[in-house]
């Protein structure tokens, strides 16, 4: 039996997986963030560990016997955040998030600082990146940077909790701007171009190593029979990876999560951080992936959603199984700024073409195309390092809608794969690792591809029309920064 945490950025989703990869129990805690000021975002790293010590609770009332033959936990989670330790490992200040925009000056400071900062991250320095954040905080909060003892990725810090020990996947770490990506090991010129060295580091691990194991006092409050072993786990898009067996090249995939990506695993570095291509090290060995990301996908809709006060499901209902034709309107998903292709943590959203003919199905349809165009240019960044999509399968909330998945088959012109419950990839994905923790069996026997309940075509007539509305939406882009 099998545990598999996913520290998202809405939810802790916690899935019971036993040994047959059946995912036997779930619970999820939603999570709340803070925007002090616009462009700024932040959660309190406590609220972490209370919703996933409740997803357990819940679990053990639920499925005690379950929970008793629990042998492995794997670790899931929003990457990229920025979680201060003080001397005691006691959280300094609230985590500064994945989508916070506040660091932008930095990244120039930094990548002038330090100009081999692309060729060995194989990333360019972005606001949402941990590295600028720790600048940042230099400038701004310099008393907090003075105390920093450890800086530590969300997940790392319920592993912290966990386990009482500090580890990092290379995954997860890979988006931190001071990882060597081709080595896999931290690297001492990033690290000292933010003022801090390896000692500020957690230990590294691969993601489907053991890591370490759950405190006694802990696996005692959820009955397990012993401690289990945390595996090293991994960054939420490399962990919805290995669930859904994208493991080898040409196993191309979205994430329509609170945020979204278009991910295509490696096995050699195909960087390309001008184009605002993303490195991460796979959550296995000797595999990378590079993708495009985007800062706000299926919270587009849940905004549109609060917009007009109800549910996304009656949102979607009225708009049918498949599009028409292109909405009238045109929506710009930069809700939170966005990163691929244009880095700019300032541009902000839009509507654009309203009139007085606009229904509340055209505004819908348009925030569902926006996102969908604004993966299009990922497709097109990933074109530029050499990195094809033939097809693609979809995970993450937004993946429930098939509308959706119509849309993104036809603007980007290949066949979109859904598989049942593909919302719980991540979750399922860091189960799958903490199992190979455990028995270290063959990574393909355990990763393998889930069936596909449903497969979306590009419909030539529409995959027209959008090709055609594509350089217009393109234009509507203003750099704000
Ligand atoms: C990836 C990214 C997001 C977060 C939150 O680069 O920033 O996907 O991991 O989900």
């Amino acid at each position: 039996m099998y545990l598999g945490i996913d520290l998202g950025t809405s939810a802790v989703k916690t899935v019971l997986v036993d040994d047959a990869q059946r995912v036997i129990a779930s619970e999820s805690r939603a999570l709340a963030t803070a925007s002090p000021q616009p462009g700024y975002y932040e959660q309190d790293p406590a609220q972490w560990i209370d919703a996933t010590f409740a997803t357990l609770d819940a679990l053990k009332a639920s499925h005690a016997g379950a929970m008793a033959a629990v042998e492995g936990i794997g670790l899931s989670g929003q990457m990229h955040g920025a979680t201060l330790l003080d001397a005691s490992s006691k959280p300094l200040r609230p985590c500064i998030l994945w989508n916070d925009g506040r660091s932008g000056e930095e990244c120039r400071v930094l990548e002038q600082r330090w100009p081999a900062l692309r060729a060995v991250t194989g990333n360019k320095a972005m606001a949402g990146f941990t590295a600028p954040k720790l600048l940042w905080i230099a400038t701004h909060e310099p008393e907090i940077f003075a105390a920093t003892k450890l800086v530590l990725l969300p997940k790392a810090y319920l592993r912290l909790v966990l386990s009482g020990e500090a580890i990092e996947d290379v995954s997860d770490a890979s988006g931190s701007l001071w990882l060597d990506a081709a080595r896999r090991d931290w690297s001492d010129a990033a690290l000292a171009a933010t003022g801090l060295s390896r000692d500020h580091m957690p230990r590294l691990v691969e993601g489907c190593a053991p890591a370490t194991t759950l405190r006694s006092e802990l696996a005692r409050r959820w009955g397990m029979a012993r401690p289990p072993i945390i595996a090293g786990g991994a960054g939420d898009n490399p962990a919805g990876a290995v669930g859904i067996g994208a493991i080898e090249p040409g196993t191309a995939f979205i994430s329509l999560g609170t945020s979204g990506a278009l991910l295509a695993p490696t096995n050699k570095i195909a960087a390309n951080p001008d184009r605002v291509v993303h490195t991460f090290c796979h959550a296995i060995p000797g595999m990378w992936i590079q993708a495009g990301a985007i800062l706000a996908a299926a919270s587009c809709l849940a905004w549109v959603a609060r917009l007009f006060g109800v549910a996304e499901a009656e949102l979607l209902a009225p708009l049918g199984a498949r599009p028409q034709a292109p909405s009238p309107v045109s929506f710009l998903p930069y809700l939170a700024g966005e990163r691929t292709p244009h880095d700019d943590p300032a541009v902000r959203g839009m509507l654009d073409g309203l009139s007085h003919g606009t229904d509340r199905g055209a505004i819908v349809q348009a925030v569902l195309e926006g996102v969908a165009f604004a993966l299009a240019d990922c497709r097109d960044a990933l074109a530029y390092a050499g990195i094809a999509i033939a097809d693609a399968d979809v995970i993450g909330g937004g993946s429930r809608s098939s509308f959706w998945l119509a849309v993104l088959a036809n603007v980007l012109n290949v066949p979109i794969h859904r598989f049942a419950g593909g919302e719980t990839g991540a979750a399922f994905g860091a189960a799958r690792l903490g199992r190979l923790a455990v028995t270290g069996e063959a990574i393909a026997a355990v990763c393998t591809r889930p069936q596909r309940v449903e497969t979306l075509e590009p419909d030539a007539g529409l995959t027209d029309a959008y090709a055609e509305r594509l350089p217009a939406w393109r234009e509507l882009y203003r750099p704000r920064h």
